[in-house]
């Protein structure tokens, strides 16, 4: 791996810290505060910035099975936290989530975290 492939694990690594704190407190309490919209706008920029590392780090196309599935995640990733802001802009913060965005954020980042491993272990082994 170069240096631009291990900064990149490394910063999709922290990204994985913020999205698991962020989630761990809205799954918890099924409720939104700032440290939930702090922890999921922080993963998603360094899940970003470890993309773009990542791509610009490999020797490959960027449309990979990893490369595909990380795409995935991503965007599964930025769809709950555009909602998340989405509703604490309508509703004000410390507020219950509705049972919808609460099931969509535990299946998101479940996906992301399975994304996270199967993306690790296929990108190495390559
Ligand atoms: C969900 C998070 C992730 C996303 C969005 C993502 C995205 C990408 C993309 C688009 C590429 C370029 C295409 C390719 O070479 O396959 C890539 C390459 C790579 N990624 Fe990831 N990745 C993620 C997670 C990880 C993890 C957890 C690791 C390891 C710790 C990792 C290690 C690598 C490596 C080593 C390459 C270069 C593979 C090669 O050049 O053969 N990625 N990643």
């Amino acid at each position: 791996m170069n240096d631009l492939l291990v900064t990149g694990s490394v910063i999709v690594t922290l990204a994985l810290i913020a999205y698991s704190i962020g989630i761990r407190i809205e799954q918890k309490w099924k409720l939104l505060n700032n440290k939930v919209i702090i922890f999921l706008t922080t993963g998603l920029i360094l899940d970003i910035t470890a993309t773009c590392f990542m791509i610009i780090g490999s020797g490959n196309s960027p449309f990979t099975v990893h490369g595909v599935l990380g795409y995935s995640a991503l965007l599964a990733m930025f769809i709950e936290t555009i909602l998340v802001w989405r509703y604490v802009l309508n509703h004000g913060l410390h507020q219950q989530v509705t049972q919808r965005l609460h099931l969509y954020s535990r299946y998101a980042y479940l996906w992301w975290v399975v994304v996270y491993f199967s993306g690790g272990i296929i990108a190495m082994v390559r």
